[in-house]
């Protein structure tokens, strides 16, 4: 799924710290996924108005991401506040960095530029343990038809669920690039409940997932 087109899974949200940044791609868009040191997530095109470096080798300062380069700063609208070079400059509304709407939601950022789109309904989530991203060099095309094999239900637009004994588990596909697919993984409950062994435990199956993923993709 696009980013015009609806809600995409950019990241679990415990990838992301306050005050870090990580540079991500959503069917070949370049985007930086930061978070504030109040907490708050933010996803933007992955590129300096100066002179283009990417705004994910920046440095968070309070609710300011400075890029790495010559320092100017951005607040969380994406609007520069302060360039070090010319520190008394009223900096023009014109230097902005183009930002996506974004939402933190069942453990994962989620990132869209349409006006109005939903995220799935899933009932009864109390609280979410994150279990690991996948990164699998296979398409979307091929990845979607072996994850309904493997059983994994609902598989509404990027969005499963996949039931394994008394665990569900969240599975959100981020399309990367025409042949690279990330996968997401949450389990739908808390981790006063699920972190520790389950939570291995899953990271494990993953690992396992991605090999599956890659071989059956392969025959499919
Ligand atoms: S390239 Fe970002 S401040 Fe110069």
């Amino acid at each position: 799924m696009k980013l015009q087109a609806g809600w995409v899974p950019v990241a679990l949200s415990a990838s992301i710290e306050p005050a870090t940044s990580a540079g991500a791609v959503v069917e070949g868009s370049e985007i930086v996924v930061w978070r504030d040191n109040s907490g708050n997530a933010h996803v933007w095109e992955d590129r300096c108005p100066h002179r283009g470096m990417r705004m994910s080798f920046g440095f968070v300062r309070g609710d300011h991401i400075a890029c790495l380069y010559h320092g100017w700063q951005y607040d969380t609208a994406g609007q520069c506040r302060y360039i070090p070079a010319h520190p008394t400059l009223e900096v023009p509304q014109t230097i902005k960095v183009p930002t996506y709407s974004t939402t933190e939601k069942y453990g994962i950022i989620w990132a869209t530029t349409a006006s109005e789109a939903s995220l799935p309904d899933i009932d009864a989530v109390m609280g979410t343990t994150p279990v690991r991203s996948l990164y699998i060099e296979r398409g979307a095309g091929d990845v979607h038809p072996v994850l309904a094999k493997m059983g994994i239900s609902d598989l509404v637009g990027n969005v499963g669920i996949l039931q394994a004994g008394d665990d569900r588990l969240l599975i959100a596909v981020q399309v990367i690039l025409p042949k690279k697919t990330a996968v997401h993984i949450v389990i739908l409950g808390s981790p006063a409940i699920n972190a520790g062994a389950k939570q291995k435990h899953y990271a494990q199956w993953a690992e396992g997932l991605r090999f599956n993923l890659e071989q059956m993709a392969e025959v499919a």
